[in-house]
């Protein structure tokens, strides 16, 4: 791509990816056909697809609506081969045994951004009358009837709270989830289990509270907005010193980076579903700490990383939640800008202009926040590995062109 330029215009966002593939997973556990709109058409989601294919249901794709079937029998077991691409795989763990008593899911990996281990998912499950035995780089889990219990969980994981919400939805009794995670995704998960007829209160806040039913119902859901695409490109819009109006989304969920790009010197103007950000000068240095929601979101850490390299001062921005999210900064050193990372805190030097250089992608976010740093720098920044992206990114090349962004794509 070609820089710098600013980003302006208006686009739209596509169905949250990390709703989507929950809620794929969740569907396992409603015998008949569910139908969830607003899917984004991304790599995770075709992944997830073939996982819910290998257990026995069946997916069919229309445009941006998903109908998936799990009215015949399911099978156990979610193989290496598919949960090694992609780790949200795990999250079929809690529907399975739900579903048919036992499962076996191979242990996922570490990946680009950290080990990142399932011991949470696992604690809280046995909790709940699982009994697991590991072999083989295989997790194998056993139980009657899932019981419900009290969860106080060590750290509020999305993944953890998911998986027992779903064991949870058709246990025999209570299930109280404590130190719960807040993301929006859980809600659109409690949301979309309330309307199959489970009994939840207190999604999004740190004490759920689900109360077994003995059977789910189909249903049609509409998949809320992703919030991190919209993240990414209100702080493209600031980075690139631009002017975007993003539409189809719900700016409470963006509260705190739409904050942060304020105090950046960015003018927020929300709305009910859509909001514009706009930037005329250097953005200013400002301090950052990732954290679970309502804070700052780890998955646009490294595009405010980007804003703040070309920002008048220094930053120092504080990863909490994955410890290896820095190791992008190399490559974002390569375009010139000015970053010491020590331990989980990174001191950015912002520099007036990044400088083109051909980069490597190792994780979708960090992808696109190269690629915004490509529009921002000056001369041609050639991507590698862009395929990341699409994991997570609906048409991301496309928006960004109609943008005003010199981008292109080459086999
Ligand atoms: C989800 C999101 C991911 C996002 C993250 C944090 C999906 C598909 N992915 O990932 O985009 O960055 O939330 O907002 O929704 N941990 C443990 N033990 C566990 C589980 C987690 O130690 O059993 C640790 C992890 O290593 C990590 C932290 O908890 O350091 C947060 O992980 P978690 O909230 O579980 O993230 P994911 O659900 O994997």
């Amino acid at each position: 791509m070609h820089g710098p330029r600013p980003l302006e215009g208006t686009v739209g966002m596509a169905g949250a990816k990390n709703s989507a593939l929950k809620l794929m997973a969740a569907s396992l556990m409603v015998p008949g056909e569910v139908v969830l709109e607003r899917a984004p058409q991304i790599t995770d989601v075709d992944l997830m697809a073939d996982v819910l294919r290998r257990l026995g249901a069946g997916v069919e794709r229309d445009g941006d609506v998903l109908t998936i079937d799990s009215s015949g029998e399911l099978l156990e077991e979610a193989p290496y081969e598919l949960v090694r691409k992609m780790r949200a795989s795990i999250q079929v763990l809690g529907p399975l045994l739900a579903r048919l008593g036992r499962a076996r899911v191979s242990m996922p990996g570490g990946d680009a951004i950290g080990s990142r281990p399932i011991d949470l998912h696992l604690d809280g499950l046995e909790r709940m009358g699982v009994k697991f035995s590991s072999q083989h780089g295989y997790v194998e889990g056993v139980v009657d009837r899932l019981k419900g219990t009290r969860v106080l969980l060590e750290f509020p994981s999305v993944g953890a709270t998911e998986n027992l919400l779903m064991a949870a939805v058709t246990a025999e009794g209570t299930t109280v989830i404590e130190n719960a995670a807040r993301e929006p995704e859980i809600q659109d998960l409690a949301a979309f289990f309330q309307a199959c007829g489970a009994r939840i209160s207190g999604a999004g806040t740190p004490t759920i509270e689900i109360e077994g039913v003995d059977g789910l119902s189909p249903t049609r859901h509409r998949i809320i907005s992703d919030r991190i695409e919209a993240g990414t490109f209100a702080i493209g819009a600031a980075a690139s010193r631009g002017d975007v109006t993003i539409e189809g989304i719900e700016p409470l969920h963006i509260e705190l980076p739409l904050q942060k790009l304020e105090e950046a010197g960015a003018e927020v103007t929300r709305s009910d579903s859509s909001v514009r950000v706009r930037m005329s000068a250097r953005p200013r240095s400002i301090d950052l700490v990732t954290l679970p929601y309502p804070g700052f979101p780890t998955d646009l850490q490294p595009m405010m990383m980007v804003m703040l390299a070309q920002a008048g001062g220094s930053s120092i921005l504080t990863e909490n939640v994955f410890e290896s999210r820095f190791l992008f900064v190399d490559e974002l050193n390569r375009m010139g800008s000015h970053i010491r990372v020590e331990g989980h805190h990174a001191v950015i030097r912002g520099v007036e202009r990044l400088s083109s250089a051909p980069v490597q992608v190792p994780d979708i976010r960090a992808g696109a926040a190269l690629v915004l740093g490509g529009i921002c720098a000056e001369g041609v920044t050639e991507v590698y590995d862009s395929g990341h992206i699409d994991r997570g990114y609906e048409d991301f090349v496309e928006k960004l062109q109609a943008l005003g962004a010199d981008i292109e794509v080459r086999a």
